[in-house]
């Protein structure tokens, strides 16, 4: 049967710690951290050898497609009612939106080291520890806007922008395609300051801490955002019923062809293309 992903904004208080209550049990379990670790070992950069497959790369958006659809299995074995609802920060886009309230994704971090103190994934509230990383720290960390080095939330304008890209990506299919939807979402530019991060990317800056980088899983919070990235995604492909999936066959190994397995799994980004028979968004 096909399942809603919601607005985070629309869902009840029995659904937000519904929701809180999955993801405190797939960490209590070691599934989460299964997560954290899979996503650090796919976060490749255009000069490393090698396929890229899950950023900077056209297959950006199905890998993340099935990573979450993987990560919701795990959370509906726990709790059927539960799907990963999406954070649109175009229009919830300040530290006081309700996403950062204590019975949710709790708020950010405090001055000095940025460690979260609100909220059910706080240290010191026993059920957040951080193992997985990429640095020392056990503790979730945020520093919203990162005010040593300001950066805001997209605009609506900015996100319309990759939108409004008929063509699903472009040679020379990384971080440099000019052209395409799918760099426009992911993100990735030659400007300038706070310019050289757009959308997608923009977003793992702002929230800051531990959502920089390939430990971002850490912070359930990344799983609200890619929700949303998904929505997008999803929403650009009814604009454009007839766009498919770029480049139809990959030449060099680097990246993924539409009909080739994106690791670490067998799935094609083909298959993933249509999610309909599986869930829709509201
Ligand atoms: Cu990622
Ligand atoms: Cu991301």
């Amino acid at each position: 049967m096909v399942y809603t992903r919601k607005n985070q904004r629309d869902l009840t208080r029995t659904e937000r710690k519904k929701f809180v209550s999955a993801v405190l049990a797939l960490k209590k379990k070691g599934i989460y951290d299964d997560f954290v670790r899979t996503h650090i070992e796919y976060y490749t950069a255009d000069g490393d050898s090698g396929l890229r497959a899950a950023h900077m790369a056209p297959s950006f958006l199905p890998w993340h497609r099935k990573f979450l659809l993987d990560f919701e299995n795990e959370l509906r074995r726990i709790d059927p009612t539960v799907s990963v609802p999406y954070w649109d920060w175009t229009e919830d886009n300040t530290p006081t939106a309700s996403i950062w309230g204590e019975d949710f994704m709790g708020g950010n971090g405090r001055r000095g080291d940025h460690q979260v103190m609100t909220g059910p994934f706080a240290h010191r509230g026993g059920h957040w520890d951080i193992t997985v990383s990429v640095t020392e720290g056990r503790f979730l960390t945020r520093d919203f806007g990162r005010p040593a080095q300001p950066v805001n939330l997209p605009t609506r304008e900015e996100l319309e922008w990759a939108i409004n890209d008929p063509l699903y990506d472009s040679a020379p299919w990384n971080s440099t395609s000019p052209d395409g939807f799918r760099n426009k979402l992911e993100g990735w530019s030659r400007g300038f300051g706070a310019d050289r991060w757009r959308n997608h990317n923009r977003v793992h800056r702002w929230v800051s801490g531990l959502m920089l980088g390939g430990a971002s899983v850490n912070d359930p919070v990344f799983w609200l955002h890619h929700s949303f990235i998904d929505a997008v995604w999803s929403h650009w492909q009814k604009l454009n019923p007839g766009a498919v999936y770029l480049p139809e066959r990959a030449s060099g190994g680097k990246v993924v062809g539409r009909h080739e397995p994106m690791p670490p799994w067998d799935t094609t980004p083909a298959s993933m293309w249509d999610h309909s028979r599986v869930y829709r968004y509201a």
